[in-house]
């Protein structure tokens, strides 16, 4: 599958945790892109969409106490963005029930909720962690 939807090396922050945690978020997606709109059921659509929200939610819990870990100085507005992608990403969902209203829709909301933000922003959290001399901290989510 090559719709610009999958995991790309070029994403890769160097902090294995939110790196794991990130693909795995490409993968559900690439389930959502692999439904048959016209022989799954509607029951399946709303479980990955459902772990897609959780996984979410969770990955961006771990993602801010990794920067809270570091001191990250941008950590506020992150946070926000994260609550912003939260919302933009279920709004996006309820709005389109069908099998095929989510998957036409799916690369752009993935690409403004997950591939910009990890390029524009999530970037910004490595850089910063590099500047700091910081080891780059695989075990950050478990010590806290
Ligand atoms: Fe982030």
């Amino acid at each position: 599958m090559a719709n610009g939807l999958e995991w790309n090396e070029k994403y890769r922050l160097g902090i294995a945790t939110i790196d794991d945690q990130h693909q795995y978020l490409f993968e559900i997606v690439a389930r959502i892109a692999a439904l048959d709109s016209v022989n799954s059921d509607k029951e399946e659509l709303k479980a990955i969409l459902g772990e897609l929200s959780s996984y979410m939610r969770e990955h961006f819990r771990d993602e801010e106490a990794y920067m809270r870990r570091i001191g990250f100085p941008e950590y506020k507005y992150h946070q926000k963005l994260h609550a912003e992608i939260i919302e933009f990403v279920n709004a996006s969902v309820t709005r389109s029930p069908t099998i095929t209203m989510i998957q036409t829709k799916l690369k752009f909301i993935i690409k403004k909720a997950l591939i910009d933000h990890i390029i524009e922003e999530d970037t910004k959290i490595k850089l910063y962690t590099v500047s700091q001399k910081s080891e780059f901290i695989d075990d950050c989510i478990v010590d806290l």
